[in-house]
């Protein structure tokens, strides 16, 4: 369809398993093709429905050596504050798995949000010439093996928000934001360029409450303004939607 690969699950369980097999098969699809796997992170629920990728078999088939973990959102908040998106996923999966810690970019969190959003940029950009990330061949931008999103009940993603001037960013790739309307206020983004470079995007959505947005952001956009979850659009990669029942039910 034009919005990509549409899968919908029965049930967590089913969702995870899946979402398990296609972060694995995306991970060696990478290894074998540039010799490393760069994938970027967001907070909220989304780290609870990787879960399976620390049990067998994909604990011991993963070759975690050549994973590069970036955030394509985080809160500007000490790395061991309850709201750090690091810390979440360090806690619910990076701690689990043999994943290498300089191989784990998390935000420099003693800068403000500003400076931190360029200190990342500035070392994702060493990282692209590297080629530990890839380049996207038609923009300058970074080009992700892979990046896992979730959607706020208001239609967010990232950390780029409905109305908000950020969604039309066009020149940098990480972006500070200090009237984030969820709370904490103070994050640090990936801007559209980079999430729309990717060669994989995956929406892990789930739940009741997330029902009403996703039926608008499958409808036609809206004359209120597109929401971010409608500007999901890889140029030149796959967008795949990881869905429950739920979430699902108004589809
Ligand atoms: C953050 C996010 C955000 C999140 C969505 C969905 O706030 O840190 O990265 O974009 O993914 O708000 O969160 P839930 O899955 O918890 O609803």
């Amino acid at each position: 369809t034009k919005h990509g690969d549409v899968k919908i699950f029965e049930g967590i369980q089913d969702l995870t398993t899946s979402l398990a097999d296609y972060i694995s098969e995306r991970a060696d699809a990478a290894v074998k093709d540039r010799g490393s796997f760069s994938i970027a992170l967001s907070g909220g629920s989304l780290i609870s429905t990787m879960s399976k990728l620390y049990e067998p078999p994909y604990n011991k088939i993963i070759d975690w050596s050549k994973w590069h973990v970036f955030w394509a959102d985080e809160r500007v908040v000490p790395r061991n504050h309850p709201d750090s998106n690091y810390k979440l996923a360090k806690d619910g999966l990076l701690s689990k798995v043999p994943i290498i810690p300089g191989q784990v970019y998390s935000i420099n969190d003693s800068l403000s949000a500003d400076a931190a959003a360029e200190d990342y940029e500035f070392g994702l950009r060493q990282l692209v010439k590297t080629r530990i990330v890839d380049a996207a061949s038609s923009s300058d931008s970074p080009k992700f093996d892979l990046i896992l999103l979730g959607m706020g009940p208001d239609g967010h993603i990232a950390s780029l928000f409905p109305g908000h001037p950020l969604t039309h960013e066009k020149d940098k790739w990480i972006a500070s934001i200090k009237d984030s309307p969820k709370p904490p206020p103070e994050r640090i983004t990936f801007t559209f360029p980079v999430i729309n470079s990717a060669a994989n995007v995956a929406m892990v959505i789930t739940g009741s409450n997330k029902a009403d947005v996703l039926q608008k952001a499958f409808g036609e956009k809206q004359d209120t303004g597109v929401l971010p979850v409608q500007m999901v659009d890889p140029t030149e990669g796959n967008l795949v939607w990881f869905l429950d029942k739920p979430a699902a039910s108004k589809l």
